[in-house]
């Protein structure tokens, strides 16, 4: 053999021997990394596992991509200012002004200190600024969920300014993508579109800085192999773990593959970080499933319940808000009189809304007293421990509405503290439902936040529950506190959401049992973040039955039902048979005036919150299954199945009965049951006076129900059918 050949096989063998082969994986889905020869790290396999393990490291060789591009769209983490001149994961400015950097793989080291979860942390480091990247992802084996971010750390003796820091760097091989995003304004949130990814980038992204999502939310469902189907392909869903502005791009490689980059927005948003400091970005939280959509999602909701949500698997307050019942026009009597309302209807809480404080500048309306969280003393001359013991001899508990991070400018906190309000001061003031945003980026404006909840709640140890609403977004945005701090004014959006996130902290440090409602007006937070502190949030201010069953469809791909807030309330003409049912599907409340129900309506409600009770076990904890879509159908059902299979509830509306097309011509097919048990149906909510048409003497058995399915017939009388299907043992 020539000393060439031998040369050449042992130059093969020294590249076989540094190439790094890294699988991550969970109980269906695999991630493989690959250095190549240059000891870049490449994402060269996302998707089903193998039999074989050692078969991972062929995966590359199968694909041939040519041409001058080679590799550089499937990097974990891709760079700038070097090899790349695609969309990059990370730009830097290094501190002597140098724009390139370079990520070479470098260690990886796997944590495990919980059964089912696992941490992976893949270091890589450039060569020339030694610029740290860790590349976190942690792993939920039995959901197969990721949560994926990466800690950037300055290793330089100067200022490092990051132009870029996303969390994730996900890419993907597939034949068709389809993604489908969400768009919408105040009241009409969460409105689907799916598009077909094409050459090129698609961007979902906010730039609101508060109140982030009112326009987009930081989450998607993603079709890897072809349209999203319930039952049937390849499915990612993807939601920002960030509180404000994000932004996630896909991009359609030449070979037709997905780069997805996903992270905190770039937008005015240039982060520096002194000499041996480190930037930790969002986490970016992703589902898999190769069997649909209605899999990935149960997945999510499991992880969530599991992980994520704040007392995700604990209880819930069922509850009376007056909000639509009154607004601000409300003294103390008249809410005492509404407490033997939420009594008499069964709920366990009133909750007090906008409209209790201020007294220079009462908060009559939305224009003035925002920032002024002193009772009104013209309307609550005995204040709130007044109504919570009010509330406590009525039977129920108290809980109260508050918007800390939001100021009038007819407010006596804006007259004594304008530094600590966002805004240009040489420029005209834009306002936002009339007011504007505190700078959560000063810590004296953080111990004011935590103050207003620490007050409330050292004044009144019973309080049991926060809605905590956010309003606005951000205009003019400009800090007065990083200007006194010499620090650059793109830190703003980022560190407005990390002084949130500070006082979310401490007030769940001190108060780790109450329930909070994460509200902003109706969607207009809704990340992963922001819930692993609230029990719940506020889907829209659109409480219309026919609008909400399709809000709420479209929030179930992401989000379990325990954390989904709906209300009855009087929005629209619709009967409260169905407005009641819908709100079932989740976390229930009212929103009305109790003394105005009829004496049916009335006796309805108190039955249905009974009923409630019995189920809400099996609609927060159960698996979810989304079996008519209302999209594509005149009618919409949903099921909800106990993890024991035992118990199940189905929630079936028409949605348009026009021609009859709403009437239920044909069963419709159950999922989640046990084949091999036997169930009974009764219909539950039944309207006092209505007939019941369904046999509840029959007994089917699981199977008859997964392959025939049932009948809810509904119909121009029957819009709302909810049944309860239960094991019948022997
Ligand atoms: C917006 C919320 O979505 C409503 O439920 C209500 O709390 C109002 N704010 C109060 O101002």
């Amino acid at each position: 053999m020539s000393k060439y050949l031998i040369g050449f096989i042992l130059l093969l063998n020294f590249f076989d021997l540094k190439s790094e082969i890294i699988k991550l994986q969970t109980k269906d889905l695999v991630i493989v990394f690959q250095t190549d020869d240059h000891q870049r790290l490449g994402m060269v396999y996302m998707g089903d596992k193998l039999n074989d393990d050692n078969e991972y490291a062929q995966i590359r060789s199968a694909y041939r991509y040519d041409g001058a591009n080679e590799g550089i769209f499937h990097m974990a983490y891709t760079p700038s200012g070097t090899w790349n001149l695609g969309e990059p994961a990370l730009s830097l400015i290094h501190s002597d002004g140098n724009t390139s950097t370079e990520l070479l793989y470098d260690s990886h080291m796997t944590e495990s200190n919980m059964s089912n979860v696992s941490t992976t942390s893949i270091v890589l480091i450039d060569p020339v600024y030694k610029t740290k990247v860790v590349l976190k992802y942690k792993l939920f084996y039995e959901e197969n969920v990721v949560e994926q971010w990466a800690e950037i750390y300055n290793q330089e003796t100067g200022t490092l300014r990051m132009d870029k820091y996303a969390s994730a760097n996900l890419y993907l091989e597939g034949e068709d993508f389809y993604l489908k995003h969400y768009h919408g304004v105040w009241a009409k949130e969460m409105k689907p579109e799916t598009t077909v990814l094409t050459s090129g980038i698609k961007t979902i992204e906010s730039k609101l800085g508060a109140r982030a999502n009112l326009l987009q939310p930081p989450s998607f469902v993603l079709g890897i192999d072809g349209p999203i189907s319930e039952d049937k392909g390849k499915v990612l869903l993807g939601n920002l773990e960030w509180t404000g502005n994000f932004k996630i791009d896909f991009e359609i490689d030449p070979y037709g593959n997905l780069k997805l980059i996903a992270g905190i927005n770039p937008f005015a948003s240039e982060y520096s970080l002194k000499a041996g400091e480190k930037f930790e970005t969002p986490a970016f939280v992703y589902a898999y499933s190769a069997k649909g959509a209605g899999d990935a999602s149960r997945n999510m909701h499991n992880w969530a319940r599991k992980y994520k949500l704040f007392d995700g698997e604990g209880n819930r307050l069922t509850l009376l808000n007056n909000w639509e019942a009154t607004y601000f026009d409300f003294d103390e009597q008249k809410l005492v009189s509404l407490f033997s309302g939420a009594k008499k209807l069964g709920v366990d809480m009133f909750l007090l809304d906008d409209g209790w404080f201020g007294n220079k500048y009462p908060r009559n309306s939305d224009k003035s007293g925002l920032g002024d969280w002193q009772e009104n003393t013209k309307k609550l001359p005995n204040g709130i421990p007044f109504l919570v013991k009010e509330a406590e001899k009525a039977g129920v508990k108290f809980g109260i509405w508050v918007e800390p991070e939001m100021v009038n400018p007819k407010s006596e906190l804006y007259e004594k503290h304008p530094d600590w309000v966002i805004r240009q001061k040489d420029r005209p003031e834009v306002y936002y439902r009339n007011q504007l945003v505190l700078d959560l980026s000063n810590p004296e404006v953080q111990n004011f936040v935590f103050g207003v909840l620490d007050t409330l709640f050292t004044e009144n140890p019973k309080l049991a529950f926060i809605k905590w609403d956010c309003n606005s977004v951000i205009f003019n945005a400009h800090s007065a506190y990083l200007e006194k701090m010499k620090l650059p004014q793109t830190h703003l959006y980022v560190d407005y959401v990390k002084g949130f996130y500070k006082v979310m902290e401490r007030i769940r440090a001190k108060y780790p049992n109450v329930p909070m409602m994460l509200c902003s007006g109706g969607g207009g937070r809704a990340d992963y973040k922001a819930l692993s502190y609230f029990t719940e949030f506020w889907l829209s201010d659109n409480t219309d039955p026919i609008e909400r069953v399709f809000i709420q469809w479209e929030n179930s791909f992401l989000f379990p039902s325990i954390a989904s807030d709906n209300h009855i309330t009087d929005w629209s003409k619709v009967g409260i048979k169905f407005r009641t049912d819908v709100a079932m599907m989740g976390k229930m409340g009212y929103d009305i005036v109790v003394d105005h129900l009829d004496e049916n309506e009335l006796t309805f409600s108190q039955e249905a919150l009974k009923k409630y009770d019995e189920l809400k076990p099996v609609i927060w904890r159960g698996d979810l299954f989304r079996l008519v879509d209302p999209w594509e159908n005149p009618m919409a059902v949903v099921q909800y199945v106990s993890k024991d299979k035992s118990k199940s509830v189905m929630f079936n509306y028409v949605i348009s009965n026009r021609y009859g097309a709403g009437n239920s011509t044909k069963p419709i097919v159950l999922q989640g049951l046990d084949p091999n048990k036997k169930y009974k149906i009764q219909e539950i909510n039944v309207f006092p006076g209505s007939f019941k048409v369904i046999d509840e003497t029959k007994v089917y058995s699981g199977d008859y129900l997964l392959k025939v399915g049932f009948n809810p017939v509904l119909s121009s009388r029957r819009t709302s059918v909810v049944l309860e299907i239960s094991e019948v043992k022997n």
